[in-house]
């Protein structure tokens, strides 16, 4: 999956990389359920079902995945995009600050891995669907190489690597592929500011390709990873940073 068949839940579907995954789903056939705490205009599409929910929201994530669930039948494929950013420096980070990045990009993970797998698992068990399942965790290079003013967002994604090996190993036996990929920096607004005039040459010099990257950039490796020609590869995260981890 996505082959033209399968059914797709991608979080923080509503604006920039995610929009980018739906979208591409879409276009390959699938059906797509997609899903953002905020409403967005998707076009009209059959294959397309919005739904709005905070993934930070244990509850809210269960029934959101009933929802997707009585729509499509089954879930062959989970994104877990949905991330959002609170910068400061270490000195000055609220209590605040350090737990709504953390209840987003980890926890949210988490819950959304947690509903969507258990219903991995019972399609697998009653035979529903042609799919092997996968799941793709959204990382960071901040996650791996540590990152300055935002010692929250950096634990966060260390976290969601964390959180995708220990899923791997504990779902392999059910069939159910999870993989992570490490972005740099990707031209949507969460990046605004570091592409500014203030920042962009400090960023841009630590990578060899020497361009940021565009959504569509990014896709492909995610869709990629929930395909069958990733079969065998679980528990990996991929970098799609035009090197910036080789950087010396
Ligand atoms: P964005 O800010 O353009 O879009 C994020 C989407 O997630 C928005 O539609 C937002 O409404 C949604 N969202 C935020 N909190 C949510 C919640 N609690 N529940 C449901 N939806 C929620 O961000 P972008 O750049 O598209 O980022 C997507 C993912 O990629 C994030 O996990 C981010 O951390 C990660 N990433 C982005 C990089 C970049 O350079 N843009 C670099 C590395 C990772």
């Amino acid at each position: 999956m996505p082959s033209g068949r399968a059914v797709l839940l991608v979080t923080g579907a509503a604006r920039g990389i995610g929009r980018a995954i739906a979208d591409a789903a879409l276009a390959a056939g699938d059906r797509v359920v997609a899903v953002d705490r905020d409403t967005a205009d998707f076009g009209q599409s059959d294959r397309l079902l919005p739904l709005v929910c905070n993934v930070a929201d244990p509850q809210a994530v269960a029934a959101t995945v009933q929802q997707a669930l009585a729509w499509a039948g089954r879930i062959d494929g989970l994104v877990n995009n949905a991330g959002i950013g609170r910068p400061a420096m270490i000195d000055r980070m609220t209590a605040a600050e350090w737990n709504e990045v953390l209840e987003v990009n980890l926890s949210g993970s988490f819950h959304m891995l947690q509903a969507v797998g258990r219903s991995m698992m019972e399609a697998r068990r009653a035979g529903i669907g042609d799919f092997s399942p996968a799941i793709v965790n959204i990382a960071s290079d901040a996650g791996r190489r540590g990152t300055v003013g935002q010692i929250n967002y950096g634990a966060a994604k260390a976290g969601v690597i964390g959180l995708t090996m220990s899923a791997a190993r504990e779902w392999a036996r059910h069939g159910i592929r999870v993989n992570a990929v490490s972005f740099g920096v990707v031209a949507t607004d969460m990046t605004a500011a570091i592409r500014t005039d203030r920042f962009r040459d400090t960023y841009l010099q630590q990578i060899p390709m020497g361009r940021f990257a565009e959504p569509a950039d990014v896709v492909a490796p995610v869709l990629f990873l929930l395909s069958q020609g990733a079969a065998y590869i679980t528990g990996q995260t991929l970098s799609v940073n035009g090197g910036y981890d080789i950087h010396a």
